[in-house]
């Protein structure tokens, strides 16, 4: 990002005569913030950094298991339906909303609307409930990383080596606690800058590694099965669980729902086009989770000898396939793999880590008027402490479950399954009727058409908030047991 000290011509047009006094100020506000906020050095700049925060383990880690555990092709089908519908309009909407009120999520809904400004709150609540387990996950990553590193990564592909690490008191804490502090190190000193530099070479490499190790695993004998499981949508295992579970994946993946593309879109430039920017992010973000797709559940696929039942093996999915494939490659090139491998994930979320820290360091700072070393250090504690009981849910305290689910997942469901889709479907409200289409759409066409435009509005002020709403509602009654589908 760069400092930008010419204020944007659109603003400098603005009629302040023909604004009430509110506006006025509220557009000076965003004049005085922009300043400060600086933008982002061109589309490119934009596009790279809001990938950045999108790809991360919810790519990586999450999208394999879930499309695992609900039916492989079916899933497939299901999230890329709505990612091309639902997920485009959104991300357009949020984008949108942030450079055009020039403000966080936060502010972002209370500029335009005082009566919103709970809907910035909800929006706050979500990475704060995401940050702590994700960081849990990226503690796992990092042991992996770690395991190969010192050349133990043999032992890594033994059947139990996954179990008896999370369930481990310790450990798991540990690497967590490192995990989470790298990330704050970064958002303490500000080298941000420096991380999105080396992403542009780090991330191409992971999407390079990852074809690679894909085509190998495609090769193993057996693999052809698991490819016909991921790839076939079979209809039969199609049900309104797939739907909520791939749109709260949608969600989580491309960092919907939460604020941050509004974030994001507050530090894009007039002059950048958004819904190309957004063609180009979704198109990344979704290749990567379908590739991620391909090179786990195959493998996964062979090494369960083709039962689909222990593929759903959860949020070990990935831990447990990938050590068995690198295993392939002998100790030495296994080894060296593994450690690449494991490396490269370790940096896409901490990336997306870091994305998140920032967003919650930002909130605290708006809220309670905080310095900004004074919140990373509260955040910090703050994640710390959350992620404690979601660590220790998969061995001392994996007595406590609900619906069998472990403590991590429980986060994950509140925040995925519940929280997201209610802010993405009061944000499809707040944009389609309270603040209107148009005042959206004409933000978007400062700078040439938008051909999506009449599909944007059918979408966003119809089809997205009936279908969440329905979507929430049946599985909520499903939850309570009311009826089962
Ligand atoms: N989108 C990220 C991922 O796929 C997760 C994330 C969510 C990151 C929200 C930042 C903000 O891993």
């Amino acid at each position: 990002m760069e400092d930008n000290n010419t204020p944007q011509t659109e603003e400098l047009q603005i009629n302040a005569a023909s604004k009430s006094q509110g506006e006025t100020a509220a557009l000076q506000e965003n004049l005085v913030e922009k300043k400060k906020r600086g933008s982002f050095t061109g589309k490119i700049g934009f596009v790279l950094a809001a990938a950045g925060s999108a790809v991360g383990l919810g790519n990586i880690w999450r999208f394999p298991y879930l499309a695992a555990k609900y039916g492989g092709g079916i899933f497939l089908l299901t999230y890329i339906v709505l990612a091309l519908t639902f997920g485009f309009v959104l991300m357009i909407a949020e984008i949108t909303l942030g450079r055009k009120t020039g403000a966080s999520a936060i502010n972002a809904f209370k500029k335009l609307n005082k009566k919103w400004a709970f809907l910035g709150v909800l929006c706050a609540v979500i990475p704060i409930i995401i940050l702590p387990y994700y960081s849990v996950i990226g503690g796992w990553v990092g042991k992996y990383f770690f395991t190969f590193l010192t050349g133990s990564g043999a032992s890594a592909a033994g059947d139990s080596y996954f179990n008896n690490f999370i369930s481990s008191p310790w450990q798991p804490l540990l690497f967590f606690a490192i995990f989470v502090t790298a990330a704050f190190v970064v958002v303490i000193f500000g080298v941000e800058k420096g991380i999105e530099k080396v992403s542009k070479f780090l991330m191409p490499a992971l999407v390079l590694l990852t074809i690679g190790v894909t085509i190998y695993a495609l090769t193993m004998e057996g693999s052809a099965e698991g490819v016909k499981y991921y790839l076939l949508p079979d209809f039969k295992k199609f049900s309104i669980k797939t739907v909520l579970a791939a749109l709260g994946q949608l969600f989580y993946s491309m960092s919907l729902a939460m604020g941050i593309m509004i974030t994001y879109g507050s530090y894009m430039k007039k002059q950048d086009k958004i819904e190309s920017s957004v063609h180009q992010i979704e198109i990344f973000d979704t290749g990567i989770a379908l590739l991620s797709g391909l090179m786990i559940i195959p493998a996964a696929y062979t090494f369960s000898g083709g039962n689909p039942e222990t593929l759903g093996q959860g949020p070990g999915l990935m831990f447990v396939a990938l050590p068995k494939v690198f295993a392939k490659f002998g100790t030495v090139g296994g080894g060296i793999l593994g450690t690449l491998f494991f490396a490269l994930v370790l940096f896409a979320a901490l990336t997306s880590a870091i994305s998140l820290m920032e967003t919650v360091v930002s909130i605290v700072m708006d809220k309670f008027h905080l310095s900004r070393k004074k919140s990373s250090i509260i955040v910090y504690v703050g994640t710390l402490l959350l992620g404690i009981p979601s660590s220790l849910g998969f061995g001392v305290w994996s007595a406590v479950s609900v619906g069998g689910m472990t403590i991590l997942d429980m986060f994950d469901f509140l925040s995925n399954s519940v929280l997201m889709p209610i802010a993405a479907l009061l944000t499809c409200v707040f944009i389609g009727y309270i603040v209107g289409c148009k005042n959206i759409t004409d933000e978007i066409e400062l700078n040439g058409a938008f051909k999506f435009k009449k599909f944007f509005n059918v979408m966003i002020r119809y089809v997205c908030p009936i279908c969440i709403a329905a979507i929430l509602v049946t599985s909520i009654l499903d939850v309570f047991g009311v009826f089962n589908i």
